[in-house]
């Protein structure tokens, strides 16, 4: 392998993946991105000219992927519309990107025999009770709730047929909740950042007791690479990093972390059909591949994060007033 074609690198993942590959290893990287609202290229600052260059496009646009598809030795494919709040308002993006866009995708590399790698996500399996010992395998059954995490389970399926029908040589991997830089101040973590750095109560859902299972991206980017190193074809892989906590916890230890009083929050109207608790277990990546998290302190992730968000207003601020006028309509 070469150079890698990496659909979604101007997104909150895949500029950390980007980042990643450059300065771990000697590969290189072609960007393919749409840069929808989700997309800044001011995440992929300062890389290498050489080793990096960027194509704004679409992935659904097959001709273009006749053009950039025979000069890649594998495509990792983060693209996607990545947020739940927004599919519940307009679903026809996700549609549109998470299943067009990664049948066009497939068939692209399907054509051109080129190495797969989909990237996607735990949400697939719907969600567990509080108290439930098991956690996500390879093996649970699929049942998404949302419009979002129904598009991102259709993807896979796409991607399991092309591999039994075509022989397409793909993996999958599904991983839980990212944080780290280059978020979207959309999404849980970076909005409660940016909230209190503007004054701004942070804003729980609900009771917040909802439980994600944080992993930092930089594990989800060795994660990757190992799998698109070593990983069998055919075969998908979970990645988690043991970082269960609830949504109540993380806002308090934001406002912990940032000098406020860990009280001083707002509940607000929940999320419909909000997802209760996602939990993965990672057995077969570390035990096949050898693969481990490197970012076991939660509470030390979150610290550097507070701390990315403010020593980097510039990247978020211009996108943090559309954010939370998409969050007015809904009183959230
Ligand atoms: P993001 O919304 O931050 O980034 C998505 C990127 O895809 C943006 O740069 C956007 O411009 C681009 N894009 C959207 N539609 C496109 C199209 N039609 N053609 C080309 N580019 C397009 O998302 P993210 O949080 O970085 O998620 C990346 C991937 O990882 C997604 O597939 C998501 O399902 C998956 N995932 C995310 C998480 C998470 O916690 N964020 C966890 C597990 C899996
Ligand atoms: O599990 C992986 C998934 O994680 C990915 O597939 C998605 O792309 C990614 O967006 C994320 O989905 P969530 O819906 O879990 O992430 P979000 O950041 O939107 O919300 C995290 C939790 O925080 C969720 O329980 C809802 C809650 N929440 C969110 C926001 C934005 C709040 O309580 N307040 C908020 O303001």
């Amino acid at each position: 392998m070469n150079t890698i074609l990496v659909t979604g690198g101007a997104g909150f993942i895949g500029s950390n993946f980007v980042h990643y590959l450059i300065r771990e290893t000697d590969l290189n990287a072609v960007v393919l991105d749409k840069l929808t609202y989700a997309g800044n290229l001011a995440s992929l600052k300062g890389l290498p000219s050489n080793r990096m260059t960027f194509m704004q496009g679409d992935i659904a646009d097959a001709t273009l992927l006749d053009d950039l598809l025979p000069k890649v030795d594998a495509v990792v494919h983060y693209a996607a519309e990545s947020h739940n709040d927004n599919s519940l308002h307009d679903p026809r993006p996700f549609v549109d990107t998470n299943l067009i866009g990664t049948y066009t995708l497939i068939e692209a590399a399907r054509k051109y025999d080129v190495r797969f790698h989909h990237i996607s996500t735990d949400e697939v399996y719907g969600d567990l009770e509080l108290d439930d010992p098991q956690r996500f395998t390879e093996t649970t059954p699929y049942n998404p709730s949302s419009p979002y995490s129904s598009t991102k389970a259709g993807s896979d399926l796409l991607v399991r047929a092309w591999v039994r029908s075509f022989g397409l040589r793909a993996t999958i991997s599904n991983c839980s909740n990212n944080y780290g830089p280059y978020q979207h101040v959309e999404k849980f973590i970076p909005r409660q950042i940016t909230n209190v750095m503007d004054s701004v109560r942070p804003r729980l859902y609900g009771q917040g007791l909802n439980v994600r299972d944080w992993i930092h991206a930089n594990d989800h980017s060795s994660a990757v690479l190992t799998i698109l190193e070593r990983g069998q074809l055919g075969e998908t892989y979970l990645i988690g990093a043991d970082g269960e906590q609830n949504n109540k916890t993380v806002i308090e230890s934001i406002l912990e972390i940032m000098g406020e009083p860990a009280e001083a929050y707002d509940h607000v109207v929940d999320r419909p059909g909000h997802d209760l608790r996602y939990a993965i277990d990672s057995t077969k990546l570390r035990t096949d591949l050898g693969w481990l998290p490197q970012y076991s302190d939660f509470r030390a992730g979150l610290e550097a994060t507070v701390q990315w968000y403010r020593d980097n207003e510039p990247w978020w601020r211009p996108q943090k007033a559309a954010a939370e006028a998409k969050y007015q309509m809904t009183g959230q």
